[in-house]
């Protein structure tokens, strides 16, 4: 498999339960943006610490009834931004829609996500190798899509020594992991400094999940 070689819509499985649905974001992408952009505005990315108390590579904003927070206290979800104790804002129809069908693409139907996680990368951000496992129902996959410069996507196994695959994400890719992948580790290499038309200087993620 070349996984480099990908122009046109494609679906590679890259483990039982994980799909790389690669464009699988691009049609809705002039209703997103937007939205996203809109978000962004009102509810800037801010850098989240560590348990360590370092702080993190990438900035952070969330939507939805969950919203992901890390500090000194540890990483979970909270139902309020600690920015302005206000409940986050919903997660825009159309973000809940692509993460329904890319779910279901991957062979994960009826997934409603309740936690969007907005992840900014500057150049140089990265994130290290992790399992997502601050959610309850691990029956329920991620939808993970991404806008703006390319990155590549670390996807381990079930051990964080598992070597990953590395895989050049470009806007509007989306990948989805859930089964037997679930908590699979995975990461992203430091993002090359680039420009793109849609974002400028910078990586966009959408996590979307089911947080409680
Ligand atoms: C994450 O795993 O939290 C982010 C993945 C990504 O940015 O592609
Ligand atoms: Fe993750």
């Amino acid at each position: 498999m070349d996984l480099f070689a990908q122009d046109t819509p494609t679906k590679v499985m890259l483990a039982p339960g994980a799909y790389w649905l690669s464009g699988f974001a691009l049609p809705c992408m002039p209703v997103l943006w937007p939205c996203l952009a809109d978000h962004l505005s009102g509810h800037p990315a801010r850098q989240m610490m560590t348990p360590m108390g370092y702080p993190m590579s990438v900035r952070t904003s969330s939507m939805g009834s969950w919203g992901w927070v890390g500090c000194a206290a540890g990483y979970g979800y909270h139902a309020f931004d600690p920015a302005n104790q206000q409940p986050w804002p919903a997660i825009p129809t159309v973000i809940l829609q692509l993460a329904n069908t890319a779910a279901r693409e991957a062979g994960h139907p009826d997934f409603v996500p309740n936690s969007c996680l907005i992840n900014v990368y500057a150049p140089g951000s990265k994130m290290g190798l992790h399992q997502d496992k601050d959610e309850l129902d691990f029956t329920q996959p991620i939808v993970s899509v991404s806008l703006g410069l390319p990155a590549t996507f670390l996807f381990g196994g079930p051990r964080r020594t598992d070597k990953p695959v590395k895989i050049p994400l470009v806007h509007g890719d989306v990948v989805v992991w859930g089964g037997a992948s679930r908590r699979f580790y995975h990461g992203v290499a430091p993002v090359k400094p680039r420009q793109h038309p849609l974002t400028g200087p910078q990586r966009i993620n959408l996590t979307l999940r089911k947080a409680r």
